[in-house]
């Protein structure tokens, strides 16, 4: 842990955008700015730090963007920031502009960034930004109660439909490699089905059977709900048809789940997650990641939380199961 004293913070966003991530660097600025720090703001990621696109923010540039989705830094992936020569680079920009601490808000690939400034000297502190909630050291990440209500909104419409005409609707939702959009719309909507990147092994043939018996048990439809993961939604879905005889469509949902206005959620958590990077910078704080976790904000090493695992919880997945009876 470095013990220097802080008088600069920079902030960043990183990897795919999540609704709330403005409510956190709005809570880092105005944070930072109240407790007597100046505070700039990175564009583009990594990238934008590699550029040296950094820009001094004031309490009025946060403005008006609480209730905002996306981010108003832009965000973006960066290869070099992989490499040992751009992580000795992007700390020597850090150190040029005087910025001594640095708020990463993003997923665990950002964090690993956040961790490789840590050992150069920056003191720095991860933000759990995705809205696929698969950040093992916390049990909320900013972003995902917006994109999951935005997902349960959207598949109660395309069940309309398919209830009128007595139709089996695929839905994709985000989610390369975890179920927890599917899952949590797979509750949420009532769902027959939910095939997530964690299970692999789905069984088609199951679930042919399955829509012919809940046919014949009286159901007006049968909701799948799939993960980008497993993909295939279309080809899936004329299978189905083919093998069941009953009207298959997909549905993909796609990037408009990971747009919009964030829910007071992820205002709230956002807003509390910002502050507390500030505040732990101002203690000396770095290679922390803010979390979530049995009703608590908690601070986490990024090496422990990134070596942390996390699984579909299994009984939930069972109880979604015997809901859709
Ligand atoms: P997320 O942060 O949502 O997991 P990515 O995995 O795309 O998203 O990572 C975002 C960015 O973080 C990458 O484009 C890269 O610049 C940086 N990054 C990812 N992994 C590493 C790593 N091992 N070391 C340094 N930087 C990394
Ligand atoms: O933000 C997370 C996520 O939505 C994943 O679920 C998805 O696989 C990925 O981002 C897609 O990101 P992009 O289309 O920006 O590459």
């Amino acid at each position: 842990m470095a013990d220097k004293v802080i008088r600069t913070i920079g902030v960043l966003t990183s990897g795919g955008d999540a609704p709330g991530m403005n409510a956190a660097i709005r809570a880092v600025v105005r944070t930072g700015l109240g407790k007597g720090l100046k505070v700039r703001g990175i564009r583009r990621g990594y990238q934008g730090l590699l550029n040296e696109e950094i820009i001094d923010l004031s309490a009025r540039d946060v403005s008006d963007t609480i209730q905002r989705g996306g981010t108003i830094l832009q965000t973006a992936r960066c290869e070099e920031m992989r490499t040992e020569e751009g992580q000795q680079k992007a700390a020597a920009i850090c150190k040029k502009y005087g910025i001594d601490g640095l708020v990463v808000i993003g997923g665990d690939g950002s964090f690993a960034g956040a961790q490789k400034l840590s050992r150069l000297g920056i003191n720095t502190i991860g933000l759990p930004g995705t809205i696929d909630l698969d950040i093992a050291c916390t049990e909320y990440t900013i972003g995902f109660d917006t994109a999951v209500n935005t997902a349960m909104e959207a598949i109660d419409k395309v069940r309309d439909t398919s209830t009128s005409h007595e139709r089996c609707s695929i839905i994709e939702v985000m989610g390369r490699d975890a179920g927890y959009l599917a899952l949590w719309c797979g509750i949420a909507n009532g769902a027959e089905r939910i095939l997530m990147p964690e299970e692999h092994d789905y069984n088609e043939e199951a679930i042919i059977e399955d829509i012919q018996e809940c046919r014949k048990r009286g159901k007006k439809n049968y909701i799948i709900i799939n993960a980008e993961g497993i993909g295939d939604s279309m080809n899936m879905a004329k299978r189905i048809e083919e093998a069941t005889g009953m009207e298959t469509r997909a549905t993909v949902l796609g990037h408009m789940q990971r747009g919009g206005s964030p829910t007071c959620k992820d205002r709230v958590y956002a807003s509390i997650m910002g502050a507390m990077a500030v505040d732990l910078l101002i203690e000396g704080k770095s290679n922390r990641v803010v979390g979530y976790k049995h009703g608590e904000y908690l601070d986490f090493d990024i090496d422990e939380a990134l070596g942390m695992k996390k699984g579909i919880p299994t009984y939930q997945y069972e109880i979604a199961r015997e809901l859709a009876l």
